[in-house]
Protein backbone atom coordinates (compact mmCIF):
# COMPACT_ATOMS: atom_id res chain seq x y z
CA UNK A 1 0.00 0.00 0.00
CA UNK A 2 2.70 2.23 0.97
CA UNK A 3 4.56 1.99 -1.98
CA UNK A 4 1.49 2.45 -4.00
CA UNK A 5 1.00 5.82 -2.02
CA UNK A 6 4.41 6.37 -3.12
CA UNK A 7 3.72 5.48 -6.39
CA UNK A 8 0.65 7.64 -7.35
CA UNK A 9 2.79 10.88 -7.10
CA UNK A 10 5.40 9.48 -9.79
CA UNK A 11 2.25 8.25 -12.16
CA UNK A 12 0.38 11.95 -11.40
CA UNK A 13 3.73 13.26 -13.18
CA UNK A 14 4.15 10.86 -15.74
CA UNK A 15 0.32 11.40 -16.67
CA UNK A 16 0.45 15.05 -17.07
CA UNK A 17 3.91 14.81 -19.17
CA UNK A 18 1.87 12.41 -21.75
CA UNK A 19 -0.84 15.07 -21.96
CA UNK A 20 1.88 18.48 -22.13
CA UNK A 21 4.16 15.94 -24.59
CA UNK A 22 0.73 15.58 -26.82
CA UNK A 23 -0.12 19.02 -26.50
CA UNK A 24 2.83 20.27 -27.47
CA UNK A 25 2.90 17.78 -30.89
CA UNK A 26 -0.84 18.93 -31.83
CA UNK A 27 0.47 22.51 -30.87
CA UNK A 28 -3.25 23.10 -29.72
CA UNK A 29 -3.88 23.79 -33.77
CA UNK A 30 -2.54 20.47 -35.99
CA UNK A 31 -0.02 18.01 -36.02
CA UNK A 32 3.88 18.84 -35.52
CA UNK A 33 5.51 20.37 -38.30
CA UNK A 34 8.84 19.98 -39.33
CA UNK A 35 9.02 23.08 -42.52
CA UNK A 36 6.55 25.76 -42.08
CA UNK A 37 6.23 27.60 -45.86
CA UNK A 38 4.78 30.79 -46.35
CA UNK A 39 3.57 32.37 -49.48
CA UNK A 40 2.64 36.21 -50.20
CA UNK A 41 -0.91 35.40 -52.12
CA UNK A 42 -3.14 33.12 -53.81
CA UNK A 43 -4.31 36.08 -55.95
CA UNK A 44 -1.48 35.58 -58.51
CA UNK A 45 -0.99 32.42 -60.26
CA UNK A 46 2.68 32.54 -59.88
CA UNK A 47 2.14 31.44 -56.57
CA UNK A 48 -0.31 28.47 -56.73
CA UNK A 49 2.02 27.78 -59.47
CA UNK A 50 4.63 27.48 -56.28
CA UNK A 51 2.37 25.65 -53.86
CA UNK A 52 1.40 23.24 -56.56
CA UNK A 53 5.15 22.78 -57.11
CA UNK A 54 5.75 22.23 -53.42
CA UNK A 55 2.88 19.96 -52.83
CA UNK A 56 4.16 17.85 -55.79
CA UNK A 57 8.29 17.81 -53.87
CA UNK A 58 6.91 17.37 -50.92
CA UNK A 59 5.35 14.21 -51.27
CA UNK A 60 8.99 12.57 -51.56
CA UNK A 61 10.32 13.81 -47.95
CA UNK A 62 10.17 11.96 -44.74
CA UNK A 63 9.65 15.24 -43.24
CA UNK A 64 6.22 17.07 -42.53
CA UNK A 65 5.58 20.58 -44.20
CA UNK A 66 2.97 22.66 -44.01
CA UNK A 67 1.87 25.99 -46.66
CA UNK A 68 0.04 29.06 -45.54
CA UNK A 69 -0.66 32.17 -47.46
CA UNK A 70 -0.17 35.83 -46.46
CA UNK A 71 -2.84 37.16 -48.73
CA UNK A 72 -1.29 40.50 -49.46
CA UNK A 73 -0.93 41.67 -45.92
CA UNK A 74 2.38 41.67 -44.24
CA UNK A 75 -0.15 41.30 -40.62
CA UNK A 76 -1.27 38.09 -41.69
CA UNK A 77 2.06 37.15 -42.75
CA UNK A 78 3.43 37.60 -39.18
CA UNK A 79 0.38 35.53 -37.97
CA UNK A 80 1.22 32.65 -40.23
CA UNK A 81 4.98 32.55 -39.16
CA UNK A 82 3.41 32.14 -35.25
CA UNK A 83 1.21 29.78 -35.95
CA UNK A 84 3.96 27.75 -37.58
CA UNK A 85 6.38 28.43 -34.73
CA UNK A 86 4.10 26.97 -32.44
CA UNK A 87 3.76 23.67 -34.07
CA UNK A 88 7.14 23.20 -33.30
CA UNK A 89 8.92 24.59 -37.57
CA UNK A 90 12.27 23.82 -37.68
CA UNK A 91 12.72 25.35 -40.94
CA UNK A 92 10.77 28.41 -42.29
CA UNK A 93 10.43 28.80 -46.45
CA UNK A 94 8.99 32.28 -46.66
CA UNK A 95 8.75 34.77 -49.54
CA UNK A 96 7.43 38.02 -47.72
CA UNK A 97 4.25 40.19 -48.83
CA UNK A 98 6.95 43.15 -47.85
CA UNK A 99 10.80 42.58 -47.60
CA UNK A 100 11.02 45.38 -45.26
CA UNK A 101 7.96 44.68 -42.99
CA UNK A 102 8.93 40.56 -43.21
CA UNK A 103 11.55 41.51 -40.87
CA UNK A 104 9.24 40.81 -37.81
CA UNK A 105 8.30 37.57 -38.62
CA UNK A 106 11.55 35.74 -39.22
CA UNK A 107 13.22 37.61 -36.00
CA UNK A 108 10.66 35.89 -34.15
CA UNK A 109 11.16 32.41 -36.06
CA UNK A 110 14.91 32.94 -35.02
CA UNK A 111 14.28 33.36 -31.75
CA UNK A 112 12.64 30.02 -31.57
CA UNK A 113 16.23 28.63 -32.80
CA UNK A 114 14.27 27.96 -36.67
CA UNK A 115 16.48 28.40 -39.94
CA UNK A 116 15.24 31.30 -42.26
CA UNK A 117 14.96 30.58 -45.87
CA UNK A 118 14.12 33.37 -48.13
CA UNK A 119 12.09 32.47 -50.93
CA UNK A 120 12.11 34.54 -54.16
CA UNK A 121 12.21 37.62 -52.88
CA UNK A 122 14.78 38.56 -49.59
CA UNK A 123 13.39 39.65 -46.55
CA UNK A 124 15.63 43.28 -46.35
CA UNK A 125 17.48 44.65 -43.62
CA UNK A 126 17.45 42.31 -40.63
CA UNK A 127 20.15 39.69 -39.45
CA UNK A 128 17.18 36.86 -38.94
CA UNK A 129 17.67 35.53 -42.68
CA UNK A 130 20.19 32.47 -42.53
CA UNK A 131 19.82 31.96 -46.58
CA UNK A 132 17.79 33.02 -49.81
CA UNK A 133 16.97 30.95 -52.41
CA UNK A 134 16.18 33.02 -55.80
CA UNK A 135 15.97 32.88 -59.38
CA UNK A 136 18.50 35.33 -60.84
CA UNK A 137 16.33 38.06 -61.00
CA UNK A 138 19.03 40.62 -62.68
CA UNK A 139 19.15 38.35 -65.72
CA UNK A 140 14.98 38.88 -65.92
CA UNK A 141 15.36 42.07 -66.43
CA UNK A 142 18.43 41.70 -69.01
CA UNK A 143 16.91 39.54 -70.28
CA UNK A 144 13.36 41.97 -70.80
CA UNK A 145 15.52 44.77 -71.40
CA UNK A 146 17.60 43.15 -74.38
CA UNK A 147 14.13 41.49 -75.99
CA UNK A 148 12.84 44.95 -76.18
CA UNK A 149 16.61 46.04 -77.93
CA UNK A 150 16.26 42.74 -80.35
CA UNK A 151 13.08 43.73 -81.70
CA UNK A 152 12.87 47.96 -81.51
CA UNK A 153 12.13 49.02 -84.54
CA UNK A 154 14.05 52.15 -85.93
CA UNK A 155 15.28 55.21 -84.10
CA UNK A 156 12.95 57.01 -81.60
CA UNK A 157 10.88 54.34 -80.55
CA UNK A 158 8.64 55.39 -77.64
CA UNK A 159 9.41 53.08 -74.65
CA UNK A 160 6.48 52.57 -71.70
CA UNK A 161 8.46 51.59 -68.25
CA UNK A 162 6.75 49.55 -66.14
CA UNK A 163 7.88 48.37 -62.36
CA UNK A 164 6.99 45.88 -59.90
CA UNK A 165 6.04 46.64 -56.45
CA UNK A 166 8.86 48.99 -54.24
CA UNK A 167 7.97 46.75 -51.59
CA UNK A 168 9.62 44.01 -53.07
CA UNK A 169 13.63 43.58 -53.30
CA UNK A 170 13.31 41.88 -56.46
CA UNK A 171 11.28 44.78 -58.25
CA UNK A 172 14.68 46.81 -57.76
CA UNK A 173 16.82 43.90 -59.07
CA UNK A 174 14.73 43.19 -62.27
CA UNK A 175 14.99 47.21 -62.87
CA UNK A 176 18.27 46.97 -62.90
CA UNK A 177 19.06 44.37 -64.80
CA UNK A 178 16.63 46.15 -67.21
CA UNK A 179 18.16 49.55 -66.72
CA UNK A 180 21.47 48.07 -67.56
CA UNK A 181 20.64 46.85 -71.05
CA UNK A 182 18.26 49.61 -72.08
CA UNK A 183 20.18 53.03 -70.83
CA UNK A 184 22.49 52.80 -73.42
CA UNK A 185 20.04 52.38 -75.96
CA UNK A 186 17.94 55.69 -74.56
CA UNK A 187 21.55 56.95 -74.12
CA UNK A 188 22.43 56.55 -78.44
CA UNK A 189 18.64 57.41 -79.45
CA UNK A 190 17.34 53.96 -80.08
CA UNK A 191 14.64 54.33 -77.62
CA UNK A 192 12.76 57.52 -75.96
CA UNK A 193 11.13 57.39 -72.74
CA UNK A 194 7.52 58.02 -73.03
CA UNK A 195 6.27 57.72 -69.62
CA UNK A 196 8.46 58.79 -66.73
CA UNK A 197 9.58 62.40 -66.24
CA UNK A 198 12.00 60.25 -63.66
CA UNK A 199 13.70 57.63 -66.08
CA UNK A 200 14.47 60.87 -69.02
CA UNK A 201 15.99 62.87 -66.00
CA UNK A 202 18.43 59.84 -64.77
CA UNK A 203 18.79 58.65 -68.81
CA UNK A 204 22.81 59.49 -69.35
CA UNK A 205 23.20 57.58 -66.03
CA UNK A 206 24.31 54.18 -66.59
CA UNK A 207 24.05 53.00 -62.95
CA UNK A 208 21.10 53.61 -60.63
CA UNK A 209 21.77 54.21 -56.75
CA UNK A 210 18.94 52.56 -55.47
CA UNK A 211 17.54 56.15 -54.87
CA UNK A 212 17.44 56.64 -58.18
CA UNK A 213 15.39 53.66 -59.23
CA UNK A 214 13.16 54.21 -56.41
CA UNK A 215 12.32 57.43 -58.22
CA UNK A 216 11.40 56.02 -61.06
CA UNK A 217 9.69 52.69 -59.82
CA UNK A 218 7.46 55.01 -57.37
CA UNK A 219 6.37 56.56 -60.56
CA UNK A 220 5.83 53.75 -62.85
CA UNK A 221 5.41 50.66 -60.20
CA UNK A 222 2.08 48.52 -60.73
CA UNK A 223 2.10 47.28 -57.16
CA UNK A 224 2.21 44.22 -59.15
CA UNK A 225 -1.46 44.16 -59.45
CA UNK A 226 -3.21 43.88 -63.06
CA UNK A 227 -5.57 46.23 -62.34
CA UNK A 228 -3.18 49.07 -61.49
CA UNK A 229 -0.92 48.29 -64.52
CA UNK A 230 -4.30 48.54 -66.42
CA UNK A 231 -4.70 52.22 -65.20
CA UNK A 232 -1.54 53.59 -65.66
CA UNK A 233 -0.78 52.16 -68.88
CA UNK A 234 -4.56 54.09 -69.71
CA UNK A 235 -3.42 57.25 -67.96
CA UNK A 236 -0.09 56.76 -69.90
CA UNK A 237 -1.81 56.40 -73.46
CA UNK A 238 -4.46 59.20 -72.27
CA UNK A 239 -1.73 61.63 -72.63
CA UNK A 240 0.51 60.51 -74.89
CA UNK A 241 1.82 63.07 -77.81
CA UNK A 242 1.04 61.53 -81.32
CA UNK A 243 4.60 60.43 -81.78
CA UNK A 244 4.79 58.27 -78.35
CA UNK A 245 2.54 56.00 -80.00
CA UNK A 246 2.99 54.14 -83.90
CA UNK A 247 5.30 50.99 -82.84
CA UNK A 248 6.17 50.97 -79.38
CA UNK A 249 8.17 48.46 -77.12
CA UNK A 250 6.56 47.94 -73.35
CA UNK A 251 8.99 46.99 -70.43
CA UNK A 252 5.96 45.18 -68.69
CA UNK A 253 7.80 43.32 -65.17
CA UNK A 254 5.86 40.20 -64.98
CA UNK A 255 2.65 37.80 -67.01
CA UNK A 256 0.03 39.15 -64.86
CA UNK A 257 0.73 43.13 -65.61
CA UNK A 258 1.77 42.10 -69.09
CA UNK A 259 -1.60 41.23 -70.19
CA UNK A 260 -3.37 44.18 -68.35
CA UNK A 261 -1.32 46.73 -70.20
CA UNK A 262 -0.64 44.43 -73.52
CA UNK A 263 -4.73 45.04 -73.48
CA UNK A 264 -4.77 48.63 -73.09
CA UNK A 265 -2.18 49.07 -75.69
CA UNK A 266 -4.11 46.64 -78.19
CA UNK A 267 -7.12 48.55 -77.85
CA UNK A 268 -5.41 52.59 -78.93
CA UNK A 269 -5.74 52.77 -82.72
CA UNK A 270 -2.87 55.04 -82.94
CA UNK A 271 -0.58 52.09 -81.67
CA UNK A 272 0.85 50.17 -84.62
CA UNK A 273 2.24 47.65 -83.40
CA UNK A 274 4.01 46.56 -79.60
CA UNK A 275 6.88 44.80 -78.06
CA UNK A 276 5.95 43.39 -74.61
CA UNK A 277 7.53 42.31 -71.69
CA UNK A 278 6.36 39.47 -69.46
CA UNK A 279 7.85 36.94 -66.53
CA UNK A 280 6.36 34.00 -64.88
CA UNK A 281 5.45 31.65 -67.92
CA UNK A 282 1.50 32.07 -66.59
CA UNK A 283 -0.67 29.77 -68.40
CA UNK A 284 -2.43 32.69 -69.45
CA UNK A 285 0.50 34.66 -70.69
CA UNK A 286 1.44 31.47 -72.68
CA UNK A 287 -1.62 31.55 -74.26
CA UNK A 288 -1.40 35.39 -75.42
CA UNK A 289 2.29 34.41 -76.30
CA UNK A 290 0.65 31.60 -78.68
CA UNK A 291 -1.90 34.45 -79.72
CA UNK A 292 0.48 36.93 -80.38
CA UNK A 293 -1.24 39.15 -77.56
CA UNK A 294 2.17 38.95 -75.78
CA UNK A 295 6.07 39.04 -76.63
CA UNK A 296 7.64 36.84 -74.86
CA UNK A 297 8.22 36.07 -70.50
CA UNK A 298 10.74 35.05 -68.45
CA UNK A 299 10.23 31.24 -67.40
CA UNK A 300 11.29 30.76 -64.37
CA UNK A 301 11.50 27.31 -63.56
CA UNK A 302 9.50 26.71 -60.41
CA UNK A 303 10.58 23.16 -60.25
CA UNK A 304 14.28 24.20 -59.44
CA UNK A 305 13.37 26.62 -57.24
CA UNK A 306 11.39 24.29 -54.59
CA UNK A 307 13.84 21.56 -55.31
CA UNK A 308 17.06 23.87 -53.86
CA UNK A 309 14.50 24.97 -51.19
CA UNK A 310 13.46 21.77 -49.93
CA UNK A 311 17.06 20.57 -50.63
CA UNK A 312 18.35 23.17 -48.35
CA UNK A 313 15.52 22.49 -45.89
CA UNK A 314 16.38 18.87 -45.58
CA UNK A 315 20.40 19.98 -45.28
CA UNK A 316 19.13 21.89 -42.32
CA UNK A 317 17.00 18.89 -40.89
CA UNK A 318 19.80 16.85 -41.20
CA UNK A 319 22.27 18.97 -39.72
CA UNK A 320 24.28 19.64 -42.53
CA UNK A 321 25.22 22.58 -44.20
CA UNK A 322 22.89 22.95 -47.49
CA UNK A 323 24.92 23.91 -50.63
CA UNK A 324 25.08 27.64 -51.52
CA UNK A 325 26.61 29.89 -54.67
CA UNK A 326 26.83 32.94 -53.95
CA UNK A 327 25.25 35.65 -51.78
CA UNK A 328 23.12 39.09 -51.55
CA UNK A 329 23.56 42.26 -49.53
CA UNK A 330 20.23 42.39 -47.32
CA UNK A 331 21.10 45.57 -46.39
CA UNK A 332 22.24 44.14 -42.80
CA UNK A 333 23.92 41.32 -43.58
CA UNK A 334 25.10 38.83 -46.49
CA UNK A 335 22.54 36.18 -46.94
CA UNK A 336 23.89 33.10 -48.53
CA UNK A 337 22.21 32.58 -51.41
CA UNK A 338 21.91 29.63 -53.97
CA UNK A 339 20.71 30.87 -57.45
CA UNK A 340 19.05 29.51 -60.55
CA UNK A 341 18.69 30.37 -64.02
CA UNK A 342 16.04 31.90 -65.93
CA UNK A 343 14.88 31.10 -69.87
CA UNK A 344 13.32 33.54 -72.51
CA UNK A 345 10.20 32.45 -74.07
CA UNK A 346 8.69 33.54 -77.18
CA UNK A 347 6.27 32.26 -79.85
CA UNK A 348 9.55 30.52 -81.28
CA UNK A 349 10.50 28.11 -78.40
CA UNK A 350 7.17 28.10 -76.06
CA UNK A 351 6.59 24.40 -77.35
CA UNK A 352 10.41 23.16 -76.79
CA UNK A 353 10.19 25.27 -73.20
CA UNK A 354 7.49 24.30 -71.86
CA UNK A 355 5.65 21.43 -73.31
CA UNK A 356 9.05 19.42 -74.33
CA UNK A 357 10.15 19.92 -70.96
CA UNK A 358 6.90 18.76 -69.06
CA UNK A 359 6.43 21.85 -67.41
CA UNK A 360 2.90 22.12 -68.85
CA UNK A 361 0.75 19.53 -70.93
CA UNK A 362 0.02 20.76 -74.68
CA UNK A 363 -3.60 20.21 -74.06
CA UNK A 364 -3.69 23.29 -71.86
CA UNK A 365 -3.67 25.40 -74.38
CA UNK A 366 -5.06 25.98 -78.04
CA UNK A 367 -3.03 26.89 -81.19
CA UNK A 368 -0.11 25.44 -80.46
C1 LIG B 1 8.46 37.42 -58.34
C2 LIG B 1 7.74 37.35 -59.67
C3 LIG B 1 6.29 37.74 -59.48
C4 LIG B 1 6.16 39.02 -58.72
C5 LIG B 1 4.73 39.36 -58.38
C6 LIG B 1 8.27 38.77 -57.74
O1 LIG B 1 8.94 38.88 -56.53
O2 LIG B 1 9.82 37.12 -58.51
O3 LIG B 1 7.86 36.06 -60.20
O4 LIG B 1 5.65 37.88 -60.71
O5 LIG B 1 6.89 38.99 -57.52
O6 LIG B 1 4.18 38.44 -57.51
Amino acid sequence: MRKLLKAIPLMLVAMMLAVMVSACNSGGSGSKVDVGIVLPTKDEPRWVQDEQRFTDALKETDYSSEILFSQGSSAKEKENVDALIAKGIKVLIICPQDGDAAAAAVEAAKKADVTVIAYDRLITNTDAVDYYVTFDSVAVGKAQGQYLIDHAKGNGQPLYLYAGAASDNNAFLFFEGAWSVLQPKIADGTFTVANSTEALALQDKAELSREDQSKIISQVTTNWDPNDAKNKAQTHLTAAVADMKGDVAILAPNDGTARSIADVFASDSAVTSFTVTGQDAEKASIQYIIDGDQSMTVFKDVRNLVKDSIAMAVAVLDDKTPETTGSYDNGSVEVKAKQTEVQVVDKDNVKAALIDSKYYEAGEFTGL
